[in-house]
């Protein structure tokens, strides 16, 4: 019998280290993938399960999970009911499209204390190319849908909205309202007053300019007339890409193949290619002009705004006063409402419910003011 010796030992060691290099190279992979992928274990959002009756229960299936290509979980999820459930409250949707840890979590956590499950619903959606150290936990652990890469001027930030539509209206039927946010975006009023002012509108809350300097260019990014025909130059429309969206405009977005197709063609001028505030606003304004209130209720500060980006508050910036002057302020509507000379917005004036953009370390400022003033309507 042979006994290990010193060379036998040896010769164990280097035929196991090519297999010690893969497990290496192969596992910190893995585990970035594992925290944005619906994996069995790992789904974080509960599927849809339609309304059953109570012997059809006996022969119980697991519910399908939604499917990961864009177009057959577009498909599915435009057909879903376009009415919530009659009898149950609606809901809000909370949708965060993110590249980055969320740094006004505790924030949000604050803002959802105390209030019934049964009102909202958080969906994330995180670009699995950037990394998250601090993984997602709380209010937020197992609310990251499958995501994929969101990268600014190009229509990949399109469809990870439709993407976070899709999978509300999917998981939930009592959603009502599809609200977008950022990680730079916070809450300046109570969840309660928010619920009210979102759920008490049949209408969707979202900018829609005409009239813009660059509307040409921004239409013609794609080419000259590449648009056409199904988007002429007078349906195109600018607007913010953070909005409030009803049951009825969301179903309406991941239902869209004509106008999709047109904004998903890449951009040949990319300076000149914001997809995300022309596909909204242009497809709501062409198919229901009628249905929204043309105006964003996330506070944004244009003035002073660097490389596209608007802009953004700074730590000593935040306080009871920047709050208080963002409530204050009056939504624009359209191009025409400041002048409340358009009829169909006949002088609203409707409450800005969050704002952007807030350095992310304004977090401890914004927790020392956050039940005093910010959730005290
Ligand atoms: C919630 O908001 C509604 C409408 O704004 C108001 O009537 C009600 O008193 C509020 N409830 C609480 C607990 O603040
Ligand atoms: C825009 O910012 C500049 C400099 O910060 C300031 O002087 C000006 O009053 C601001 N304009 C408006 C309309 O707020």
């Amino acid at each position: 019998m042979l006994s290990p010796t010193p060379l036998s030992l040896l010769c164990a060691l280097i035929l196991c280290m090519p297999l010690a290099v893969i497990v290496t190279i192969t596992s910190p992979t893995t585990s970035t993938t594992t925290t944005v992928h619906d994996g069995p274990e790992t789904n974080p959002v509960p599927d849809f399960v339609p309304a059953t009756k109570t012997h059809q229960r006996l022969s119980f299936k697991p519910p399908p999970l939604p499917p990961e290509d864009d177009k057959s979980l577009f498909r599915v999820a435009s057909r879903v009911n376009s009415r919530t459930h009659p009898g149950s409250p609606k809901k809000i949707a909370f949708l965060f499209l993110t590249v980055s840890p969320l740094p006004f979590a505790p924030l949000w956590e604050l803002y959802f204390n105390q209030i019934p499950k049964s009102l909202f619903n958080v969906y994330v959606h995180a670009d699995p190319t950037h990394p998250y150290e601090t993984p997602f936990s709380g209010l937020f652990a197992h609310r990251v849908i499958h995501s994929k890469p969101a990268l600014r001027f190009t229509p990949t930030l399109i469809s990870a909205v439709r993407r976070l539509l899709a999978r509300a209206l999917l998981h939930d039927r009592s959603n009502y309202m599809f609200v977008l946010i950022s990680a730079s975006c916070i809450p300046i009023h109570s969840f309660n007053f928010t619920y009210h002012t979102l759920i008490g509108s049949k209408k969707s809350f979202i900018e829609i300019l005409d009239n813009e300097i660059g509307t040409f260019d921004r239409w013609a990014a794609r080419g000259a007339d590449l648009m056409l025909p199904e988007v002429k130059l007078d349906d195109f429309r600018i607007g913010s890409q953070f909005w409030s969206l009803t049951r009825k405009h969301a179903r309406l977005i991941v239902g869209d193949e004509i106008i999709w197709a047109k904004f998903n063609l890449p951009c040949v001028v990319w300076d000149n290619c914001y997809p995300e505030e022309n596909y909204f606003p242009s497809l709501v304004h062409m198919r229901d002009p009628s249905g929204v209130v043309p105006a964003t209720l996330t506070h944004v500060d244009w003035n002073g705004s660097s490389d596209g980006h608007p802009r953004m508050y700074v730590a000593s910036e935040v306080g009871a006063e920047l709050i208080t002057k963002l409530r204050l302020d009056k939504p624009r509507y359209g191009d025409d409402g400041t002048k409340c000379s358009d009829s169909s917005v006949i002088c609203r004036r409707d409450p800005f419910l969050f704002a952007r953009k807030l350095a992310s370390d304004s977090i401890q400022r914004l927790m020392s003011i956050a039940s005093e003033v910010i959730f005290s309507d």
